[in-house]
């Protein structure tokens, strides 16, 4: 047996390949006689499509075909699962009538030799509407009382009397919070191509993290069995949500290429990314928040308004950490919705809780600063030693000791409680702030394969995927470690639906659903070889002859695991941290986070250097959200303005602060084997708010729209 590989800071196995470009993306692939799409998309935000003249786009140079409703095959609707309550992505498949509901809804594929041909043709599409002025703005419209998030959590929800305990309280606080609309934005942007390699079997390469649903989605549209569609995604250059749901380009790809019969390739221009590729709604968040005279909390409103697209229901969950996350006696907790003018919003880096907890923690540190209580201690009296939403014990919390740790290295007892008390010495107001941090702990279903080669290396397959994370580096670790043989035998392959089937990569789940399938794979591959072997075999020779006498150039086993039923009724299952930041704001209002100190309890830490660099950039992801990021539709139009990342602020490498990010690193003893937790999307949820909070320490400037630019703070 080998040292266990559990745990270790391993570098990644697919780290050559990546910078030496030998990594596939889906837009590099090739095929013979590839042709190009260009999406046809509306450039009104409501009304109705009057008449299409494609003459122009036809005798354009390089083109082949041009796919519109009038000659596109009528599509199956998506299946209802993947429409009803609340589910995010489209809700109606493309090209159903003549409707338009946002600009950039999409109208058609024109096809060329090149990809520039292609997107040259589509610009000469006129388009004739009856035009309707477009619903932009969150005022605008009459709002729904959505009820479920993605058909499994509820919106609404109450215990005792908030109003009776907020007439009495000792401290309160009644504000509104607001965050804008924001785009996922990974470097690649989406990529499909399509090949019809039978006229009833599609082959398509896509920038997907969920190969098994995009499987089942194009096989229903166009009538196919499951098996005669095959995607494959072997890398995907960031999602943070996106490329996750039924977004219109898949289908209009494979009807374009059997209408001129050759492969497809649509691959999204940087706008595009802007308007069908979903994105995260807008939040507006009423806050009221009460206190006894100790600090106790004793009510609690979140009051959440968002909005989606007319044609789909997804609510932006803010309110559901609030219910759970400090124990509190009265709490009410709200979601409308109302449906505007804007593409279909979805899941993005932490849906909800991104929002959502910045909007809580800084009512906790409002609240806290108006009673005069440290915030660190005012959250410690509050702290809920069981998930009084759901009245169950945790599966296991160690959030008091992320607070201290993390309190203690940043040194937080230096901190002046005064705000703008602080300065550098050229001027520079310096203010400390901190926030928790918590995210629900998924387990899907996952099944993985494992395969005994001559050589005696192991082949893992299961049908899920690298998102950038370190997919391949964790389930080889797993696998390796299961099997005790080196890393280096193991080769774990994802990203093809022919694969044992794997959850969509999203929820912060894929550690802990597939690693459970592939350490089973892998013990029960060592236990079919021993059963041959009389013991598994530590030489080539022995297992050589092994296969012989059996018959076999491989020996294979399948795993398929399941989220435990019983656990999971028992307990509440979520990881946490606490993280604190210095922010320096300079005689411009620019405000730069300068030291981030993050410790996180999420189980079991399987690799920690892959492990801290999710979460450092998780905490980027939420410092971009508090300085930066911002969507602008145009009020009369509904046009998005900013649709490039020219206008639209990320955060860069220059904007990285030092990190000291630490764990806790206590196995879940509820969780399946290793008692891994979550890690995908903890380090986002806080940091937005960890960073306006040191914003009001340094400046005494409450900024509660988010995002927080200089002129907010000049
Ligand atoms: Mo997350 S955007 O729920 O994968």
């Amino acid at each position: 047996m080998s040292a266990t590989l559990i745990g270790q800071p391993l570098t990644r196995v697919d780290g050559k390949l990546k910078v030496t470009g030998k990594a596939t993306y889906a837009a590099e692939f090739q095929r013979p006689k590839l042709a190009y799409g260009a999406l046809i998309q509306t450039t009104i935000g409501n009304g109705r499509v009057v008449k299409i003249d494609l003459s122009p786009a036809k005798s354009a140079p390089g083109v082949i075909g041009i796919l519109t409703r009038g000659n596109a095959p009528q599509f199956k609707a998506y299946p209802e699962d993947l429409t009803k309550n609340g589910a995010p992505g489209e809700s109606r498949v493309p090209l159903q009538d003549d409707n338009v509901y946002w600009v950039g809804q999409h109208l058609g594929v024109v096809v060329a030799e090149t990809f520039e041909q292609a997107m040259h043709a589509a610009s000469l599409v006129r388009v004739q509407y009856e035009a309707k002025p477009p619903l932009v703005s969150l005022t605008d419209a009459n709002p729904v009382q959505p009820e479920k998030f993605i058909g499994r959590e509820r919106l609404q929800a109450k215990r005792g009397d908030v109003n009776a305990a907020l007439a009495t309280a000792a401290h309160k606080i009644d504000v509104v919070y607001s965050t804008p609309i924001e785009n996922h934005n990974p470097i690649e942007t989406t990529s499909t191509t399509v090949e019809w390699e039978a006229p009833d079997r599609l082959l398509i390469h896509e920038s997907t993290r969920g190969i098994k649903q995009l499987q089942k989605i194009v096989a229903n549209a166009f009538g196919l069995p499951r098996e005669n569609v095959r995607i494959i995604c072997k890398f995907i250059g960031g999602a943070f949500g996106s490329k996750g749901f039924q977004w219109s380009h898949t289908l209009l790809a494979a009807a374009a290429a059997r209408l001129v019969q050759r492969p497809v390739k649509i691959t999204f221009a940087r706008p595009q990314m802007f308007d069908s590729a979903g994105q995260r709604a807008r939040t507006e968040q009423h806050f009221s928040l009460g206190a006894d005279q100790t600090g106790k909390l004793v009510a609690l409103r979140h009051a959440t308004t968002t909005h989606c697209s007319p044609v789909s229901e997804y609510t932006e969950p803010c309110g559901n950490m609030s219910r759970m996350l400090y124990s509190c006696p009265n709490v009410e907790v709200s979601h409308r919705l109302v449906r505007l003018n804007l593409t279909t919003p979805c899941p993005m880096r932490a849906p909800g809780e991104a929002p959502g907890v910045f909007a809580l923690e800084c009512a906790l540190d409002e609240l806290a600063h108006s009673a005069d209580i440290d915030p660190v201690d005012f959250r410690v009296r509050n702290y809920a030693e069981s998930n009084e939403y759901e009245n169950k014990p945790w599966s296991n919390k160690k959030l008091r000791q992320c607070y201290q740790r993390a309190a203690e290295k940043f040194g937080w007892s230096k901190r002046n409680k005064k705000p703008g008390a602080m300065r550098t010495v050229d001027g520079a107001q310096i203010g400390f702030g901190m926030a928790t941090a918590i995210y629900p702990a998924g387990q899907r279903t996952a099944g993985a394969t494992a395969i005994l080669n001559k050589d005696k290396t192991v082949t893992v397959r299961s049908a899920t995927h690298e998102t950038g994370t370190g997919s391949y580096t964790t389930m080889s670790q797993c696998a390796a470690d299961t099997l005790g043989i080196p890393i280096e035998k193991v080769r774990f392959e994802l990203g093809d639906s022919e694969f044992p089937e794997a959850p969509n990569n999203g929820g912060s789940w894929l550690t802990s659903s597939v690693a459970p399938a592939v350490m089973g794979a892998c013990r029960e591959l060592k236990k079919k070889v021993a059963d041959l072997a009389g013991g598994w075999p530590n030489d080539s020779a022995h297992l050589a002859n092994i296969l012989a006498r059996s018959g076999q150039d491989q020996i294979q086993a399948d795993f398929n695991s399941e989220p435990n039923r019983e656990e999971r009724e028992k307990f509440s299952f979520f990881s946490y941290g606490a993280l604190f930041v210095e922010v320096h704001v300079d005689l411009l209002g620019q405000a730069r986070v300068k030291r981030a100190v993050g410790v996180y309890d999420m189980g079991r830490m399987i690799n920690p250097r892959l492990a801290r660099s999710q979460i450092m950039g998780g905490m980027l992801f939420g410092f971009s959200m508090a300085l930066m990021e911002e969507t602008i539709p145009d009020e009369k139009t509904g046009r998005i303005v900013n649709s490039n990342l020219a206008d639209y602020h990320v955060v860069v490498h220059a904007d990285t602060p030092t990190f000291d990010i630490d764990f806790i690193n206590e196995p879940d003893p509820h969780m399946p084997d290793l008692g891994a937790r979550g890690i995908g999307e903890i380090g986002i949820v806080g940091a937005p708010a960890a960073v306006a909070n040191a914003i009001f320490n340094a400046t005494g400037k409450r900024v509660r729209d988010l995002p927080i630019t200089p002129d907010k703070l000049t």
